[in-house]
């Protein structure tokens, strides 16, 4: 029996689901921007909204190590401990939009509570998984918290500092939670039968294709680095030009190089961003004697992604020995590109085509939680439209009723995986 949502249920699931994003998007701390950081108060407000959410639509509750909120439904039908993992973030980058993360989460609950009114009979349980470190804006470790639950968290992360010097350690102590749990947070293998995710584009492909869903076929690489370049501090007005060791000028060539190697890699989709730069002392009369930036570098394949950084670090050797600086790269974040389960893939295609849709098939260039549940076990992403292919961004903007058909699809998904494992 096909349960999916009508027409008329994907328009209230869209209606509840924006209402549900506009109350999460109020938890934040700063009134005028949103900005909720990894096992920060505003983290333990929003998980315990989410928690609410996962309650009224009839899951149990439970939160691991890092503070991931996993709603659990076992439907009577269920045979073994197999079970769908359906999830997204709720961790935001500075100065965020609504979607990016909390999208996924609303509408995996939304689609459970659909299934567990229609009393779906489903082969396998369902966890809604609600991550709150995807987006590494507090500490480096970026993607800790699927880390954890796909059993490969890498304990080097703990010492890591926040910029008040908080490491993620205590972090996790003053959340409440304890480092030892951390290995009780990962699935077995035999238990997870799939992740799948829903999340905003975060790109304009979906819109200029007229195609409100797609289906993700691979999430990019990445390679994100602290590159440090040290010269001398030095009186602004007494030092000559041809005698300063300027880290910030050389740094500021260094930046260059990186969007000039990246564009001639634009064949590859390599994309390139240097996305923060620190100047010491940071005075207005001193000449800079050390800067520090990242590089946050992707391109659909690794071979390319490795072939670049190396350009990269030879440009930025020569250009530190013509100005006498010295340079240093400190890579702090690698992961490899992602395929997307085909025969997933092939299933969200399916569940979209059953609502009446084109479905578009289209790789990532944003990180996901997905890529590191692919080491776990299979794992698909469903892609939903968003206004602009604006992300990162307050304007971010999906439509409710883009969001009703997401869910219905992932509804409609979870029915036709049931039909593949009976
Ligand atoms: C996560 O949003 C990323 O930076 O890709
Ligand atoms: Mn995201
Ligand atoms: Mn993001």
């Amino acid at each position: 029996m096909m349960v999916s949502p009508n027409a008329t249920e994907q328009s209230a699931i869209g209606a509840r689901a924006e209402a549900m994003l506009l109350e999460l998007g109020a938890i934040s701390s700063e009134p005028n921007r949103l900005i909720r950081l990894f096992l920060s108060p505003e983290h333990r407000r929003a998980a315990d909204l989410i928690a609410g959410w996962m309650k009224e639509a009839g899951m149990t509750v439970s939160e691991d190590a890092l503070g991931t909120v996993r709603g659990y439904w076992r439907p009577q039908s269920a045979t073994g401990k197999r079970r769908l993992l359906i999830g997204s973030h709720i961790d935001t980058v500075i100065d965020a939009g609504r979607y990016d993360g909390p999208l996924g989460v609303v509408a995996g609950i939304l689609a459970v509570r659909h299934l567990v009114a229609r009393g779906a009979a489903l082969p396998f349980a369902i966890d809604v998984l609600a991550f709150g470190d995807e987006e590494g804006s507090r500490f480096r470790s970026t993607l800790a918290s699927s880390s954890a639950c796909a059993g490969i968290f890498d304990n080097a992360s703990l010492a890591f500092p926040d910029r008040n010097g908080v490491t993620l350690a205590q972090a996790i102590e003053i959340y409440g939670k304890k480092v030892s749990d951390i290995p009780m947070a990962a699935y077995a293998r035999d238990e997870a039968a799939g992740y799948v995710e829903v999340h905003i584009e975060q790109g304009p492909v979906l819109e200029a294709e007229n195609c409100p869903l797609g289906v993700v076929t691979a999430i990019v690489g990445q390679s994100r680095m602290r590159v440090v370049v040290l010269g001398e501090a030095g009186h602004a007005g007494t030092v000559p030009m041809p005698m300063r060791h300027d880290a910030l000028a050389g740094s500021a060539e260094i930046v260059l190089a990186v969007e000039h190697i990246a564009k001639s890699y634009c064949a590859d989709n390599m994309v390139a961003t240097v996305g923060r730069i620190e100047a010491s002392p940071g005075a207005t009369n001193v000449i800079p004697g050390r800067v520090g930036f990242s590089i946050d570098l992707r391109s659909a394949t690794d071979a390319m992604r490795k072939a670049a950084i190396e350009r990269i670090r030879n440009e930025a050797q020569r250009v530190a020995a013509a100005r006498r600086l010295q340079v240093t790269f400190e890579p702090f974040h690698e992961t490899v590109t992602t395929p997307c389960a085909p025969h997933l893939q092939e299933l969200l295609a399916g569940a979209i085509a059953d609502l009446g849709q084109r479905a578009v098939k289209l790789p990532s260039g944003a990180g996901h939680d997905a890529q590191i549940m692919a080491r776990l076990c299979p794992a698909a992403m469903l892609f939903v439209r968003c206004r602009g292919g604006v992300s990162h961004n307050p304007a971010e903007y999906a439509s409710p009723a883009d969001i009703g058909l997401a869910a219905a699809a992932l509804v409609r998904f979870i029915e036709r995986f049931a039909e593949t494992q009976t």
